[in-house]
């Protein structure tokens, strides 16, 4: 009796102790409660939400949200608002798929925070720009603007068609042998040596020697973030002590942390040498030039304050940001091409109007030339945008329609949704490059269409990536004509936090 007397005082005790707390959880509930009965979502039981309809097979569980989305929002759009909602157990999530709901949360300068399931990479990326919240975040943007100018970036051009050269050298291999092979991993390398080189100043040489630590690291540091973002269970920290997780993450941020750092003090010491970090640098100086993001960074270090921690941070996040998207957008826009015959000839008579029978790699001019090319590399991001999962956390409540989403609710933008709805999209499901015909495109919303997120918090690399991408496509499309094996829909798209094919890239190559 003493026993069960002492065990309700303890419970009073925390509750009395906790009752601010507790007040916000239930007001926090009844106002999802609220939201949730005017937006539509699947059937979900108390504690476990939908849980117990969760597929637990990954290819399954993607076909199962896909259905979803077109139950609960395709089907009508304006009724639900342009959302639905889940309870993920007991978290309650609103998925926003069209650019009614999109345009609210991203183009807020208030809504800017990322939910809690980003924290994992703070421990790789620090305080990187793509994990910062409120006035810092808005603080850094404004610094790192610059360094991503269409005139900085235009110096890296010659770097794009370096390294392209060396994949071509590769693919020159597997060609007309009626090999079947998966270019994925080798676009994903050169990829990694373009942003060493662009971000750091560093050649990797990951695509003609594949085992260096640090590039290991990068790959296991992305693929353990994941299975901590999807396993909640790995959220409670004993639990991810002891699966062996915590250990290997901790020992492959450190590698690729202290590359970095090395890296760093390599370059520090060479543009001191140059004299480019006393004082004034001339914008003559800058221009002649070949400076690496990096070394912008540095020269702006001391007017700053910037740390030595915080710029490596910066350079991390490159590095995480500036790889695997891309890798995956090429990828999938060479694959597209590889089913499409007639496309990918119209990419041939492009590319043969701006070369003729030069050798040449691709200059500024060149790029600007290729309108088709990006056509078919847009449609591609719209079919398969590289990065599928845009999260916030909202930092007041939101109204949308007459549905007010609670402050504290995480929110999911889908820029898959948005790019399947049939009021924007003459033929959705279908890889069809005329969708950017440039009438089609000014008639359209632009938040139907967000690979590259939007609003103040969009991708900062945007505008490096269409470069690379370009430039990348036209020299492999100008050796080559490739054939792809598996043909859409199969080679279903898998959700990690960027979206990879679940068979690879396999194709034909063949001289032209
Ligand atoms: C096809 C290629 C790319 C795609 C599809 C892509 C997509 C995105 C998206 C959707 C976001 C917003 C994420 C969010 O709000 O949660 C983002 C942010 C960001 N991206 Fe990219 N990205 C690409 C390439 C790049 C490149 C090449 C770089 C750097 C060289 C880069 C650097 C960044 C950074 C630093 C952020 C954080 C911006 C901020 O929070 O202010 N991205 N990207």
């Amino acid at each position: 009796m003493a026993i069960l007397l002492a065990f309700l005082l303890c419970i009073i005790f925390i509750i009395l102790d906790n009752r601010r707390k507790i007040t916000d959880f239930i007001t926090y509930y009844s106002k999802a409660r609220k939201a949730f009965s005017k937006i539509p979502g699947p059937p979900s039981i108390p504690l476990f939400g939908s849980a117990h309809l969760f597929k637990w097979n990954v290819m399954k569980f993607s076909y199962q949200v896909e259905e979803w989305g077109r139950k609960y929002l395709l089907a009508d759009p304006e009724k639900s608002h342009g959302m639905w909602h889940l309870w993920a157990g007991p978290v309650p999530v609103i998925v926003c798929g069209t650019h009614e709901s999109i345009r609210v949360i991203l183009e807020s300068n208030s809504n800017i925070t990322k939910p809690h399931h980003y924290q994992i990479l703070e421990k790789w990326l620090g305080t990187g720009l793509v994990i910062r919240t409120n006035n810092d975040w808005h603080a850094r943007r404004k610094l790192l603007t610059p360094a991503f100018h269409f005139n900085i970036l235009r110096r890296y051009i010659p770097i794009f068609g370096e390294q392209t050269q060396i994949l071509l050298n590769i693919f020159d291999e597997h060609a007309d042998t009626n090999e079947i092979v998966d270019v994925f991993p080798l676009i994903k390398r050169c990829g990694l040596d373009i942003i060493a080189e662009t971000a750091m100043g560093t050649r990797l040489g990951s695509q003609t020697h594949h085992n260096s630590q640090y590039i290991d690291a990068v790959y296991r540091l992305s693929q353990i973030a994941w299975d901590h973002i999807r396993f909640p269970w790995l959220w409670l920290k004993p639990i991810w002590n002891i699966s062996g997780y915590a250990n290997e993450f901790n020992s492959k941020c450190e590698i690729a942390q202290n590359f970095t750092r090395k890296v760093i003090e390599q370059r520090r010491e060479a543009l001191e040498e140059e004299g480019l970090l006393d004082g004034e640098v001339t914008e003559e100086q800058v221009k002649t030039k070949k400076l690496a993001l990096l070394d912008l960074l540095l020269m702006m270090q001391k007017a700053n304050a910037l740390s030595d921690e915080e710029l490596r941070a910066e350079v991390d996040t490159f590095m995480f940001e500036g790889s695997d998207t891309n890798a995956s957008a090429i990828g999938f826009t060479l694959w597209f091409l590889g089913q499409h015959p007639e496309y990918q000839e119209k990419v041939h008579e492009e590319i043969d109007e701006i070369f003729g029978s030069d050798n040449r790699h691709p200059t500024e001019e060149d790029i600007c030339r290729m309108v088709y090319i990006e056509k078919c590399y847009k449609e591609a991001l719209r079919m398969t945008p590289p990065v599928p999962i845009i999260a916030r956390q909202l930092s007041h409540d939101t109204p949308i329609g007459d549905v007010v989403l609670p402050e504290g609710m995480t929110v999911i933008v889908s820029p898959v949704s948005a790019s399947r709805d049939a009021r924007y999209w003459e033929r959705p499901e279908e890889f069809y490059p005329n969708h950017f015909d440039s009438d089609k495109q000014a008639a359209r919303d632009s938040y139907s269409f967000i690979p590259f997120s939007g609003g103040p918090r969009n991708c900062i690399g945007q505008k490096f990536a269409v470069l690379e991408a370009k430039s990348m496509l036209a020299q492999i499309f100008r050796r080559f004509r490739i054939e792809s094996i598996d043909i859409w829909p199969a080679n279903r798209p898998l959700p990690e936090i960027i979206l990879k094919p679940s068979n690879g890239f396999k194709v034909q190559l063949y001289r032209r």
